[in-house]
């Protein structure tokens, strides 16, 4: 192990070494590395490796794979994972919610019973769930006469920091309309770059919590709607096949699955029903 900073050198990454890396964050995440990779793997965990004082990813792999804790894995998936989203992203979806979905939620509820359950499973650095909650504020009459709750999960512990916290860079605020930005969010005073945080009415309807989808899930159920938008295109089939028919499993019945525009369910074995591209009805 090298600590000093001054003779430092990149490590170099051989076919071997990302062919083990690779089996790895799939056996853990579920992520696909494909070959050519290499670049975007190294241009993220070089850095990881200079901090441990490691000059070979050997070394690293060896310290991965003895890590009983499993801090490391959180550390390296943290760096691996694709967290590109955006609010309002796939903007159909919401428009689908408070002019479809609404009413029929609304319609099915009985009398008694004013629970809303929605899972953002794969929810990055909370742009989806708080949509989902400016879409629940602005479209549900008396939502304050309900129990509405947003559960948004992630295997990255780096984003749903973020996400917590709600806070975002201007530009990030470019796809909200301007009434709802004025309403549900308020702008921070910091030294050099334009932020606004998320209004505690919005993120209190939200919960952030880490799950790997990889790993036994501890909620119960039911929810009304599920998105796992953009998550599964990592993943191979069989293992999209088997988190498809678990959130089938969970959904309340009625309850509809979102996946991303770029997915679909073709060729995997499932029990739901078709309403509209990357839209499913349980
Ligand atoms: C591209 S983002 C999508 C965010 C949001 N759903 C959207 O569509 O804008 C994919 C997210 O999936 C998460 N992810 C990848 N593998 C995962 C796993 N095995 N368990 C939980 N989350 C995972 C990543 O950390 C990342 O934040």
């Amino acid at each position: 192990m090298n600590t000093d900073p001054g003779i430092f050198q990149a490590p170099q990454l051989s076919p071997n070494d990302f062919k083990r890396l690779s089996a790895l964050v799939k056996r853990h995440s579920g992520i696909n590395l494909h070959e050519g990779k290499q670049e975007l793997v190294k241009a993220r965990l070089n850095k990881r490796l200079r901090e441990l004082g490691m000059s070979t990813y050997q070394e690293y792999l060896d310290f991965l794979q003895s890590d009983a804790t499993g801090d490391e894995f959180i550390i390296m998936l943290n760096s691996l994972s694709t967290n590109v989203t955006s609010f309002f992203r796939e903007s159909d979806h919401f428009t689908f919610l408070s002019q479809t979905y609404f009413p029929q939620l609304r319609a099915r509820k009985a009398e008694h019973d004013r629970h809303i359950r929605f899972w953002s499973a794969g929810c990055s650095s909370g742009e989806e769930p708080y949509t989902l909650a400016l879409v629940f504020k602005e479209g549900w009459a008396d939502l304050g006469n309900w129990d509405v709750r947003i559960l948004a999960t992630d295997l990255s512990t780096r984003v749903l920091n973020n996400a917590k916290q709600g806070i975002y860079d201007e530009p990030k605020l470019a796809d909200i309309p301007r009434s709802l930005r004025e309403r549900y969010f308020t702008p921070l005073k910091s030294k050099s770059v334009e932020q606004y945080q998320v209004k505690e009415n919005i993120r209190s309807l939200v919960h952030f919590a880490r799950l790997n989808l990889l790993d036994p899930w501890p909620m119960r159920g039911p929810f009304d709607a599920i998105f796992c938008r953009n998550v599964m295109i990592y993943f191979e089939k069989k293992l999209r096949e088997q988190l498809v028919n678990k959130y089938w499993e969970l959904l309340a019945p009625g309850g509809i699955f979102f996946i991303g525009h770029s997915e679909s369910l073709a060729g995997i074995t499932h029990k739901f029903q078709y309403v509209a591209p990357t839209i499913y009805k349980k």
